[in-house]
């Protein structure tokens, strides 16, 4: 008899079906994988005895043939460990085969038979709900699977569990949705930050319009605790977008137990961070930084310090809003549609242009220190701020400024006007940032003075065509900052265009 028992495997946030084949025949006594199973489903063998070993069963012996179909697929990961040993116990005849076929089944097993959690079950669960089955998986993933769709769900603790539940004489009860609360609390509350009136408004710019920004100044000038005031101002996820989030996040096993990611997220990798671990990949494709940053932040501190290579991965992904990875036998996708925001210092010393500080190299150092981000990427910034410390002395004596809680409520109020003209015209987009160049002339025209301003400063400034558009789609959002007016005027392009530099020193 042949058991087949429905499975998952993912490539990228793309989740294909795989059938668990499991056939006991006479012949030598064997146990054996096939099915392209990497290092960790060929050990999967092991666990499936050990947890059978620990329900009081021993394996046949007979010939036990498991078979990953289709066998072409690479497979890879530990989910494979519950659908095997289900499949077993169906050929065995212990559970039965044709309603075990039912259900999408994903869990790692201990070798006391317990269900360990997995990563990618969020995605499993949708996959299920489509293909109209139900799903096995761990209880510590349960709440997330919930959020599947409409699908029955096991969710059970050990393998036991599971026997006792299809056999009648114990009742799995359906996981809860876990409701995560309101806004997250790490952030630092804009309040905290004393003066610096021109780099807040560029961030309140960038936060409403999914803009790049880039920050320079000296030590200890506010740009890492701006940049992390950024979670505050902006706007909960969309339910749409707050599934797609949690996908990846699921896959990458970094979603919060029991729920659904409604924060945007903000990614704040480290500058020794490798490419691998910033754009994805590695041996076994994993979503990088840019991804887990899909929908919210990726903050670059101290930007120079990165490794050149890594930062020049980054143009691709900042255009497509996907990261590609490459391999010999599979390209994987992952989204990866995340605003850019970056800090750095003029120069190695950092005081570039204070006649008291900087140090004896100036200018020569800063041109070596900023040699290190290339022109492509900078044209790919849409924001660029001088942030200036504000001094000591007046530190104390300034007041606070304007609450998070305030600016993020313009933020959300700008943020809703772009949805509305992206759906009156049909596009499912949600913030200028992503407009392509022929929607912008929809979206933002320009008054015939703001259109004079930017000639002029596409020729003093020599813009690119891109650096041309990113201006538009700035000041589309500085004009609906401003209450939405349908037509750009001369004043919104300016602060605009106030924002650009054509070099950084
Ligand atoms: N405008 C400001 N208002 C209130 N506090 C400030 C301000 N600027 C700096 N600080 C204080 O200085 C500390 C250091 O600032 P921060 O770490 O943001 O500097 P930085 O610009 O990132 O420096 P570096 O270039 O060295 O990374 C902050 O945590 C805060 O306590
Ligand atoms: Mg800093």
């Amino acid at each position: 008899m042949v058991a087949c028992i429905p499975t998952v495997s993912f490539q990228g946030v793309e989740v294909k079906p795989i059938e668990v084949e499991v056939q006991i025949s006479g012949g030598i006594v064997a146990f054996t994988i096939v099915g392209l199973p990497d290092k960790a489903v060929a050990e999967s063998r092991e666990r499936v005895r050990g947890a059978l070993h620990a329900l009081g069963l021993s394996l046949p012996a007979k010939r036990l043939t498991v078979n990953l179909a289709p066998a072409d697929t690479p497979k890879e990961g530990s989910h494979y460990d519950l659908p095997i040993a289900i499949g077993l116990l169906c050929a065995m005849e212990i559970l039965p085969g044709a309603e075990m076929a039912n259900y999408v089944t994903l869990g790692e097993l201990s070798l006391g038979a317990d269900i360990r959690s997995v990563n990618g079950v969020l995605p499993a669960a949708m996959h299920a709900a489509e293909h109209g089955k139900g799903l096995i998986c761990p209880e510590s993933c349960g709440s997330e699977a919930v959020w599947g769709g409409d699908l029955e769900i096991l969710a059970p603790k050990d393998l036991l569990q599971l026997i006792n539940h299809i056999k009648g004489t114990q009742v799995l009860t359906r996981p809860h949705a876990e409701q995560s609360g309101g806004p997250s609390s790490i952030y630092t509350d804009l309040a905290n930050v004393k003066g610096q009136e021109t780099a807040r408004r560029a961030l309140e710019i960038t936060a409403a319009g999914g803009h790049n920004l880039l920050m320079n100044g000296p030590p200890g000038s506010g740009k890492s605790m701006m940049a992390s005031c950024l979670p505050g101002i902006l706007p909960p996820l969309s339910p749409r977008e707050s599934l797609e989030v949690s996908m990846i996040h699921s896959l990458a096993g970094t979603l919060p137990e029991g729920g659904l990611l409604r924060e945007r997220p903000y990614r704040d990798p480290h500058y020794s961070a490798s490419l691998p671990a910033l754009v994805g990949g590695g041996a076994k494709p994993k979503p990088g930084e840019i991804s887990l940053a899909h929908r919210g932040v990726l903050f670059l501190d101290e930007l120079p310090e990165f490794d050149r290579r890594t930062l020049e991965s980054l143009r691709q992904p900042l255009e497509t809003g996907q990261a590609l990875i490459a391999r010999a036998n599979q390209h994987v996708t992952y989204p990866a549609d995340f605003q850019l925001i970056a800090a750095m210092n003029p120069c190695r010393c950092g005081h570039l242009g204070d006649p008291d500080l900087e140090c004896t190299r100036a200018p020569r150092c800063a041109g070596e220190y900023q040699s290190k981000i290339s022109g492509p990427l900078l044209d790919r910034i849409d924001l660029y701020v001088d942030v200036p410390p504000v001094p000591v002395t007046e530190l104390s004596a300034l007041p606070h400024g304007e609450p998070s809680a305030s600016v993020r409520e313009r933020v959300i109020a700008a943020r809703l006007l772009q949805k509305k003209r992206f759906e009156s015209l049909g596009e499912s987009l949600e913030t200028n940032a992503e407009a392509s160049g022929v929607l912008l002339e929809k979206i933002a025209p320009l008054a015939p003075a703001a259109q004079d301003i930017l000639n002029k400063a596409t020729e003093t400034l020599k813009l690119s065509a891109r650096a041309y558009h990113r201006m538009i789609r700035v000041a589309r959002t500085i004009a609906d900052l401003d209450g939405g007016p349908e037509i750009i005027a001369a004043h919104h392009m300016a602060e605009a265009l106030s924002y650009r530099r054509p070099r950084l020193i």
